[in-house]
C-alpha cells in the first residue's frame, strides 16, 4: 500500500507512522528524518538545510522532490511506503503524482492547542527514530525503544512550533482538498490518545 500522512506539526504522522511499518511490513519515509540526519552527519545538504529547518521554514521543493523521487526509486519501496511529512505543497504533491500513484493520504486531525502541548513535551531519538513524550518516559534522556540517547528537537521551541504552524495553514492544508478531489482522502480524528487514534487509521484504511 502506498500511503501519504498528512497533518500539522505534532499531529502524530511519525508516531502513527512507526506503528504501522510494524503492521504493514513497509517503510517510512520521513523527509524530515532524512534531513535530520544530514544534519547530524553534517553533508553538504545538511549544512544547506540547517538554518531552514531551525527556524521551521519548509526546505525549497525542488531539493526535497529530487530526495524523496530517488528514494522511492530503492527496492523497499517496491511493495509501498508511508509518507511522512511529504508532500507539504501543491508544487510537492503535483510532483508527487508524476512519478508515484499513491493509494490513499490519511489526514490526522488535532486542535492546535493539543498540538503546542504535544510539542512541547516530544523527545526523538535520532538512533532508532522513535518519538516519545516526556508524559509517558520514566528517563526522558533515554529511549525506551533501543536504548538511544534521547534529545528535543531544535524546531520545537514554541516560537518555532508557532511559525511551523503557520507555514503548515498557508502551504500544507490546501493539500486536503487536493487529495479529496482525487477521491484518495481519509481523515482520522486525532484528539484522542496513540491507541486510540492507531485503531482508527486502521479502520479507515480498511473501508
Ligand atoms: P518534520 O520532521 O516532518 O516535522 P513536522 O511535519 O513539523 O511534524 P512533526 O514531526 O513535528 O510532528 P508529527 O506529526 O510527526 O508528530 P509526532 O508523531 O512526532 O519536518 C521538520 C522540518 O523538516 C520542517 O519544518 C522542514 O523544515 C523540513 N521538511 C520536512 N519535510 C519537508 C518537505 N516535504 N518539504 C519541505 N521541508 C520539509 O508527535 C508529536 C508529539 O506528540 C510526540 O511527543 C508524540 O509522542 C505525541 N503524540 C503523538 N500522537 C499522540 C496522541 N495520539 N496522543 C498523545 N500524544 C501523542
Ligand atoms: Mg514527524
Amino acid at each position: 500500500m502506498k500511503l501519504i500522512l498528512l497533518g500539522a506539526p505534532g499531529s502524530g504522522k511519525g508516531t502513527m507512522a512507526q506503528k504501522l511499518i510494524t503492521n504493514l511490513e513497509i517503510p517510512q519515509i520521513s523527509t524530515g528524518d532524512i534531513f535530520r540526519k544530514h544534519l547530524k552527519e553534517e553533508t553538504p545538504l545538511g549544512l544547506k538545510v540547517k538554518e531552514i529547518m531551525a527556524s521551521g521554514q519548509l526546505v525549497p521543493d525542488e531539493i526535497t522532490i529530487e530526495i524523496v523521487k530517488d528514494r522511492l526509486a530503492q527496492d523497499d519501496c517496491k511493495n509501498g511506503y508511508i509518507l511522512d511529512g511529504f508532500p507539504r505543497s501543491i508544487v510537492q504533491a503535483q510532483a508527487l503524482d508524476t512519478f508515484q500513484d499513491v493509494d490513499k493520504a490519511i489526514n490526522i486531525d488535532v486542535d492546535k492547542e493539543t498540538i503546542v502541548k504535544r510539542l512541547s513535551g516530544r523527545r526523538f531519538c535520532p538512533t532508532c527514530n522513535g518519538t516519545f513524550h516526556v508524559s509517558t518516559l520514566e528517563n526522558s534522556e533515554v529511549c525506551p525503544a533501543c536504548g538511544g540517547k534521547l534529545i528535543v528537537r531544535a524546531d520545537d521551541s514554541e516560537a518555532t512550533v508557532r511559525n511551523r504552524l503557520e507555514i503548515y495553514d498557508q502551504t500544507t492544508f490546501p493539500l486536503i482538498e487536493y487529495y479529496e478531489k482525487q477521491g484518495k482522502l481519509l481523515t482520522v480524528d486525532g484528539n484522542a490518545s496513540v491507541e486510540e487514534v492507531y485503531g482508527r487509521i486502521l479502520s479507515v484504511l480498511k473501508q
